[in-house]
């Protein structure tokens, strides 16, 4: 099974609780449009709502929860929204990293560093740093990442090993390049969580996520809530997941 996706199904293939939460947290701007506020407005609101479901993550039980905070493609966005989700990140270290860390969460980031801002970089490197012994909950933080980007630069990274005569082609196996990849130690996402009705993944996990079911909640992203998670988790249990091979019957 790649990057360690251990399917915790019980005899009837039936789920008990996902190990790794995903989340494409989006709708923050028609959450502010639907009552007249900026968007700036909803992506502060939402940042309040990433607190709350932090804590309910860990409450529940969830060992890995990962959250898509700011894609390679939101570069498109106007210069004073990107500046504005540049601020809540900043702010959200600052300010969040002192209780993450007594709450026993461990911070990691994906996604490309290259071309941040320095003080952007040395804040995401400070809190990986300062985090990294914690085990009750690992949150990563989708920032600059985008799927397509990340695997091309596994396939650059191994294109590179083959000209130096260090790796032969036929080694590239999935395994080989999912363990290219920017987290590899992370399990694969067991559900997919994405917010706001949209139903499509927009370049996040797209690797991970061979094998993750899907919840798409017609809610937007500030109202998102602990109950909100609880009935994402209720759906996923009733899911069966297979794997691409065959549910285990009953006494089988
Ligand atoms: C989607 O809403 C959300 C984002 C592009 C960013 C998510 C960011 C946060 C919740 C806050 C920042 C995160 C951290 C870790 C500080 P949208 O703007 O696409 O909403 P819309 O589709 O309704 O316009």
């Amino acid at each position: 099974m790649p990057n360690g996706a251990t399917p915790q199904t019980d005899r009837e293939g039936l789920q008990g609780s996902p190990r790794h939460v995903a989340i494409i947290m989006d709708g923050n701007g028609r959450w502010a449009a639907a009552r007249g506020l900026p968007r700036a407005e909803g992506h502060r609101r939402g940042v309040e709502a990433l607190r709350k479901v932090v804590r309910a993550a860990h409450e529940l039980g969830i060992s890995y929860l990962t959250i898509f905070s700011f894609s390679a493609e939101n570069w498109s966005r106007p210069a004073s929204e990107i500046g504005d989700l540049f601020g809540l990140l900043r702010r959200f270290i600052r300010h969040d990293l002192a209780a993450l860390h007594a709450d026993g969460v461990r911070v990691r980031v994906i996604g490309e560093r290259e071309g941040l801002e320095s003080d952007i970089c040395a804040l995401l490197t400070e809190a990986e740093d300062l985090t990294r012994n914690n085990t009750r909950l690992t949150l990563v933080v989708a920032f600059n990442y985008g799927s397509r980007q990340e695997i091309a630069a596994a396939a650059q990274r191994l294109a590179r090993e083959v000209a130096e005569g260090k790796r032969d082609p036929s080694s590239i196996t999935a395994d080989v390049l999912g363990s290219y990849l920017d987290a590899p130690d992370i399990p694969d996402p067991d559900l997919i969580i994405r917010t706001s009705g949209e139903q499509r993944l927009s370049n996040f996990l797209m690797w991970q996520a061979a094998y993750s079911e899907l919840v798409f909640v017609p809610i937007h992203w500030p109202d998102f809530d602990k109950a909100a998670l609880e009935d994402a988790i209720a759906e996923y249990a009733t899911r069966e997941r297979r794997f691409g091979g065959l549910i285990a019957k009953t006494g089988s």
